[in-house]
């Protein structure tokens, strides 16, 4: 199936949110919460394809009790924004880079696979309608959130036969609260993340729910975001929760641990900002870095900046690190230059206020 034997069937929303309301919503809109009028959703049927692609008003799902993604979680998802422009046209970040990793969750979750031009058109579908409740670039993006789901209602446990591929989207704001300055990390030292040919790599919602006793763990140490270590020797940096980690050094190079071991998501942010960087004629390195490391840099004063990225993170400085053992200050929690600089490159970039050398940005 290609996208351009579906055609979308549009049913607007008649009592969409009222102006004020939207314009009120979308002028302080936190994170994840203030969702738009409209849904895009696409049927699976197995032997039939994809078919029956909508635009819906924004409303519950109707699922049997027995959907496989209730029980065996065979769903994945993907996180993209779309940027207003100065001048007021919306445009997505590098979206083709989304619906590839979607085709490789979905490979490895063994669900249908889904043809990049339908997950394009779905999406874009989705904004058109939407364009409203893209904030301005003062306050924000409208983050969108393509997911799949196995429908059928069968509890053997097997590959399903039926899925629906959905995208919700809601106006955002930042993820970290700025006022709260750089980020606090809680290192976990008990539970992992991803292991070497588990599912680390896959976008998919299972990877979420296991990472959020770590995560409890870290907010009762006062910590806001998590940074998991490797399954074997529980000694080399991964990632984040939801984000990739980068570190400056002294000497100006920028390191992040290297996607080879099939543990850590390959983020699209952590790829543009190591291409941004290498444009910056920084030295960039993706080499295993230790904690204990991390510990002795930092504190030497070697280590002078560590980031998180992400979609949803952007780029957000790290302030201090915590583990059951040891704790560091980096760069006296404040925003560091590099950071800063790299931060600016890439949202100029997706807000469409420079240049783009890379072909990143895809107008709505
Ligand atoms: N790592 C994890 C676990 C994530 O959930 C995300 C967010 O999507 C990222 C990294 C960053 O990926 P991206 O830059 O593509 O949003
Ligand atoms: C994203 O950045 O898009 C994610 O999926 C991460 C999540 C923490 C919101």
């Amino acid at each position: 199936t290609t996208a351009s034997d579906i055609a979308f069937k549009i049913t607007r929303k008649t009592d969409g949110t009222p102006a004020a309301e939207r314009e009120s919503l979308i002028a302080n809109p936190g994170f994840g919460r203030a969702f738009t009028d409209h849904m895009a959703v696409v049927t699976y049927t197995e032997g039939k394809g994809w078919h029956s692609a909508e635009i819906l008003p924004r409303q519950p799902l109707m699922l049997d009790p027995a959907a496989s993604v209730l029980h065996y979680a065979q769903e994945i998802f993907e996180g993209m924004k779309a940027y207003r422009a100065p001048n007021g046209g919306v445009q997505l970040f590098r979206p083709e880079a989304n619906a590839r990793r979607f085709q490789k969750s979905a490979e490895r979750m063994a669900m249908a696979q889904l043809p990049e031009d339908l997950f394009l058109e779905a999406v874009t579908q989705l904004v058109k309608i939407d364009r409203d409740w893209v904030p301005a670039p003062e306050v924000g993006t409208l983050y969108i959130r393509p997911f799949m789901i196995a429908t059928e209602a069968a509890l053997g446990v097997k590959p399903a036969s039926e899925f629906k591929f959905i995208v919700i989207a809601c106006a955002a704001g930042e993820y970290f609260s700025k006022d709260a300055g750089p980020v606090s990390v809680w290192v976990e030292t008990e539970t992992v993340r991803a292991s070497r040919g588990g599912t680390g790599t896959a976008k998919c919602g299972g990877n979420y729910a296991a990472s959020l006793t770590a995560q409890m763990e870290g907010k009762h140490h006062g910590c806001q975001q998590v940074l998991f270590l490797d399954a074997e020797e529980r000694r080399w940096l991964e990632e984040m929760g939801g984000m990739n980690v980068m570190m400056v050094f002294e000497d100006g190079t920028l390191l992040t641990p290297p996607l080879a071991g099939g543990t850590i998501l390959h983020g699209i942010t952590r790829d543009s900002l190591l291409t941004l960087a290498r444009d910056a004629g920084l030295t960039v390195k993706e080499e295993r870095y230790a904690l204990d490391q991390l510990f002795a840099d930092a504190k030497s004063g070697k280590l002078k900046e560590v980031f998180a990225c992400g979609t949803a993170a952007v780029v957000s400085p790290i302030g201090t690190f915590k583990s059951k053992t040891d704790h560091c200050t980096i760069n006296n929690n404040k925003v560091g230059e590099v950071t800063a600089k790299l931060r600016q490159s890439l949202c100029d970039i997706q807000f469409g206020r420079a240049a783009d050398p890379h072909n990143w940005i895809c107008s709505v």
